[in-house]
């Protein structure tokens, strides 16, 4: 794709591609696993020719994409992600200026505090959900403690649904102009100045090197 005018490029097509991957089988997760889990939500079942069964092995064979698409976030984002420098210390003391007005958001790099901290639990929680939903799948323990896989894999959907939730809003209305990350990948300067200055300073750098 021809770079767009005065845009910088903030994903590549892999990161696009696999971002796509991962939310959409984690939203088909939900969305089959919600189906099992209540009674007045047995409707999802309707969407999936052949019902509950095929919807069964949707919800399995997913898992294993979900699980999947995670180990190359990993590769993708986990050396941006995976731990906290000062700035995101400060950013944790004013909770990056979303719930109370603040003089200044401290800088911000390719991902911010809170960014990070949905990819760390999400990895906790990619960890928890694959490992269980193996084992449900799969019970070779004994009856009570795969009881117990249920319960943790129920309490997963909640915590991870409660990010995921959050997450989808501060990338699209919460943020105007984030989105495109992962859309055509490109983004303003003004948007880069004030999401992820130091990343920008990086950017500008390099150019001038070459
Ligand atoms: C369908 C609604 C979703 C939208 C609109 C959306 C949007 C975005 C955007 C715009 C970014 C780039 C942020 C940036 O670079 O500043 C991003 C990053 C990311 N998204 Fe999503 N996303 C969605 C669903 C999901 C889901 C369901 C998952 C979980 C499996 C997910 C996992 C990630 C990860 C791991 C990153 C990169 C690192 C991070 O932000 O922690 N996204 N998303």
């Amino acid at each position: 794709m021809a770079k767009p005018k005065n845009l910088i490029q903030a994903s590549t097509v892999f990161e696009r591609v696999l971002h796509w991957v991962l939310a959409g089988s984690c939203l088909l997760l939900f969305m089959t696993g919600l189906g099992f889990m209540f009674h007045s939500l047995s409707f999802i079942s309707r969407f999936f020719p052949g019902g509950y069964l095929i919807m069964k092995w949707v919800h399995n064979i997913d898992g294993i994409i979900f699980g999947i698409a995670f180990l190359f976030a990993l590769v993708a984002w986990g050396k941006d992600t995976l731990f906290f420098d000062e700035d995101d210390k400060k950013w944790f003391r004013v909770l990056g200026g979303y719930l109370w007005e603040v003089e200044e958001v401290p800088e911000a790099g390719k991902f911010d505090a809170g960014q990070k901290t949905f990819f760390m639990v999400l990895f906790l929680f990619w960890f928890t959900m694959v490992g269980t939903g193996i084992f449900m799948w799969f019970p070779i323990f004994p009856p009570a403690l795969t009881r117990w896989l249920y319960v943790l894999h129920a309490l997963g959907v909640l915590v991870l649904g409660g990010f995921i939730v959050i997450h989808i809003y501060l990338h699209t209305c919460g943020n105007p102009g984030t989105f495109q990350v992962m859309g055509h990948g490109y983004v303003s300067k003004a948007w880069a100045k004030l999401h992820r200055p130091k990343w920008l300073r990086d950017v500008e750098a390099r150019r001038r090197s070459i």
